[in-house]
This record gives structure tokens, sequence and C-alpha cells, in this order.
């Protein structure tokens, strides 16, 4: 039998140096069951990374199984050419609870070439090529999503065909503006928007782009009602929206289905990806019908949309419908703050807890200020994975752990990863 050890050697040797381990000692996954993960030895582990918010309701659901193998036994590929039922089902119910009205969706195999559409979309319908993102971003590896991504430690090269402006306003711990009260930091943000529009572009802006929380960067979150002042200022411009929920969608955050509804508003367009097919590859853009038609050519993505895609995309959805898995994040969510706060309030190198429902994250720092400590964070993350927990790493200078349970945990299995994590914390003390 295969080790993690021989794995981890064979990886080693077959992948490039630039994909890596998150564990110091490296973690196998040989086959998972609801919350949990076992290795290639049979230790079981409690998952609240889920692949990267990928694994979304839960391992090997039988739902979902059941949708793939039944999908996987009649036909596995067809494309856009054809008429393929699970495709077109699944379209008309994304578009159905996008909150977007007439909305059309465009499935594509991953979120970085959903957001790369997404502005194509936008340059098309606004001719223009100047593009709005925030600071801290992060929306994929293509050229343009690295364009319009702010995390120097995940850009390979800045050029692209488009012209991209940052804006204040994610990542409220490192901003010049975090001391003021959320209303006086939503309108310091919402100044540095418009003098950035009529200082650094040339005045006809395709899109902004912006996760309302960043994901990558750390599950950095915003004022409620942020994004809602910000589309103020675009709508008078006629600059268009973009919302990427790559991470924030499907009732992940509790309160909300979609990360944009905590800002009051509809965006003209949204993208999402990870975790809707629950761990198939299944992505895609949903826009207003006139934004989507301004693409006047064929247009085409191989993967995107095919039927054991969309197939487990129905069968998630239908759960996470079906069993309310987003009133469990945010009753879960509550439960992981109420009973995490006290423990990072009389920790002084954890400088804060935030995020929302079941995407929470701690940012680890030098006592006595905010200089990020990432050493201490590798050390948390693998004192928890001792303790039977698998959390996330993240943040602009990987200093944040990234906390995301499976929607469909129960109470029992919240509390034993807390207990683990506080133990963790304690231990390093
Ligand atoms: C918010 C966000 N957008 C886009 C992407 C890119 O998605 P993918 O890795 O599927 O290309 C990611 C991936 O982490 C993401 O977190």
């Amino acid at each position: 039998m295969t080790t993690t050890e021989e794995l981890l050697a064979r990886y080693k040797a077959a992948l490039p140096s630039f994909v890596a381990p998150l564990h110091a000692k490296p973690v196998s996954i040989d086959r998972g069951e609801g919350s949990y993960i076992f290795d290639l030895e049979g230790n079981r582990y409690l998952d609240w990374f889920g692949g990267v918010l990928t694994t979304m309701i839960g391992h090997s659901i039988p739902e979902v199984v059941k949708a793939v193998q039944d999908q996987a036994a009649k036909v596995m590929h067809t494309s856009t050419l054809y008429l393929s039922e699970p495709m077109i089902a699944f379209a008309e119910e994304v578009a159905a609870v996008s909150g977007i009205p007439d909305a059309r969706v465009f499935f594509t195999a991953s979120g970085t070439e959903a957001n790369d559409t997404a502005i194509m979309l936008a340059n098309a319908y606004r001719g223009s090529n100047e593009i709005l993102a925030m600071r801290n971003s992060y929306h994929g590896r293509s050229y343009s999503a690295q364009a319009i991504t702010a995390q120097s430690s995940w850009s390979v090269a800045s050029m692209s065909g488009l012209n991209v402006t940052f804006i204040q306003g994610g990542y409220r711990l490192r901003s010049p503006f975090r001391e003021l009260d959320d209303e006086a930091y939503t309108q310091a943000c919402i100044g540095d928007l418009v003098q950035m529009i009529d200082m650094a572009t040339a005045g006809k802006v395709a899109a902004m782009i912006a996760e309302p929380i960043q994901g990558v960067g750390g599950f950095a979150t915003p004022p409620d009602g942020f994004f809602g002042a910000m589309h103020k200022e675009l709508t008078n411009r006629e600059i268009l929206f973009i919302s990427d929920e790559v991470q924030t969608g499907w009732g992940r955050t509790g309160e909300h289905f979609w990360g944009y509804q905590a800002h009051g508003i509809v965006p003209d367009m949204l993208t999402f990806a990870k975790g809707v097919g629950n761990g198939i590859t299944l992505a895609g853009v949903v826009a207003r019908k006139e934004i989507m038609d301004s693409i006047n050519v064929l247009s085409f993505s191989t993967f995107g949309g095919n039927p054991l895609s969309t197939a487990a995309g129905r069968a998630t959805l239908k759960y996470v419908l079906d069993h309310d898995l987003q009133g469990n994040a945010k009753k879960m969510g509550r439960r992981l703050t109420e009973r995490l706060q006290p423990v990072i309030d009389e920790t002084d190198w954890i400088a804060e807890l935030r995020g929302r429902g079941l995407m929470q994250a701690l940012e680890m720092v030098h006592p006595g200020g905010i200089e990020p400590d990432a050493a201490i964070t590798a050390r948390l993350l693998d004192e928890a994975k001792d303790r039977g927990l698998l959390v996330g790493k993240g943040g602009l200078y990987g200093n944040v752990i990234r906390m995301a349970p499976m929607l469909a945990i129960t109470e029992e299995e919240l509390d034993q990863g807390i207990d683990a994590l506080i133990d963790a914390i304690t231990s390093l003390n």
C-alpha cells in the first residue's frame, strides 16, 4: 500500500515547484466522509478547509455521489453545441437564485475563466478596457485575472491588456483608514474611489470587480453596506459592478445566500466556482441579458456546463436548499464566533477574528502592533492538524488562518473543531 511519505516523494518529482503542500508534514487524502477526511494511514481529520472551500457541503454526500454516478453512466460530455438537459436546467436554477434580473448563465471550467469572461463582457458592453479592483484582491491565475489581483505573492507578471486601478477598502486591518468607525471608513474609501476614477483613469471605466469577503486575502470583511455606497458612485458613472462570489456564494456567509446581499445591492454580474459542484469542476458567470449578449461573436468553453459537472451542481444546490444549509451556516457561524472570540480577546498575537457564517479567519501578528507573524501562523496550522483539525492559511503575508467548515457541519463536529483549535492556540502561548 502507498504511504503518505512515498506519495510526497512522487509529488515532488512529478509536480512543479510552484505548488506546495500546506503542512510541514503533508497530509494525504485517501477518502472523505461528511466533515472528515482520512489519510492513507487511516488517520481521521476534521476538514475545515474543503480543498479551499470547494468541497462545500460535506465529503461524499450520497445525493451528490448518486447524481454524478447516474450521469456518468448516461453521458459525460456534450458541449454547448448540443442540447443537454442538466446544463440547461442548472442554468435556469442558477439564474433563479442569482437575484440578477433577466439573468443569463455562461458556464466555465474555473473561477479564473469565469472572471475573465466577466471582464471580457464588461469590456465589450462598455467599450473600455479600464477596470477597478480592490486592494488585497484575488481573482485567479490567467493574465487578466492576475492583473485584477492585488497580491504580489500571487502575481507572476503584471502584463495584460487591461488598465487596472486598485481601490482601498477590502482589507480594513491594514488600511490607513482602519481607526475610523464603519460609516467614516466607508466614506473615506468612497473618497478614494472617486479620486482614483478622476485621477487614474481616462474617465470611461468598464467595471469594478470585488469579492464581498476577500478569500485568499484572508477573509477580509468590509462593513455592511460598503459596496452599496460604492455602487452609487459607480452607477452614476455607468460603471458595471461584478461581484466575485467564488468563495462567498451559496449561503456560506450564513446571513445571506450571496456575499453581495450584505450591501443592499444587486450586481450587474456575479461569478461563481469552487463549492457549487461540491468538488466537481464547475464555474460560471451570471449577467443581465443585455450585458451577456454584448458578445456578438460565437464563444465557447469546452468543459463549461458539461453534464457531469452540472449534475453535481444541481444535486449540491438542491441539498443546500432542502437542508437550509444557509441557516446552518448562520447558526454554526454564530457559535464559532461566540466560542472563539473570548480566546482571541485574550491572545495578544492574534489581531482579530473576522468573517461571516462559516467563513471566519484569525490574523496573526507580533504582540503590541500589527506586524504580520507568518511563523506562528504556520505553527498554529500544524498544531491544529496534530489535534485532528485541518484549517487553511491565507492573507497577504501568509499570516491568516482560514476556517471554512462544511456547510452541513453538526454542532458536535463544530465543537470538536473549536476545542482542538483553542487547545492549539493555548499550546503556543
Ligand atoms: C475569489 C476567487 N476568485 C477566483 C478564484 C479563481 O478560481 P480558480 O482557482 O477556480 O480559477 C479564486 C480561487 O481561489 C477565488 O478565491
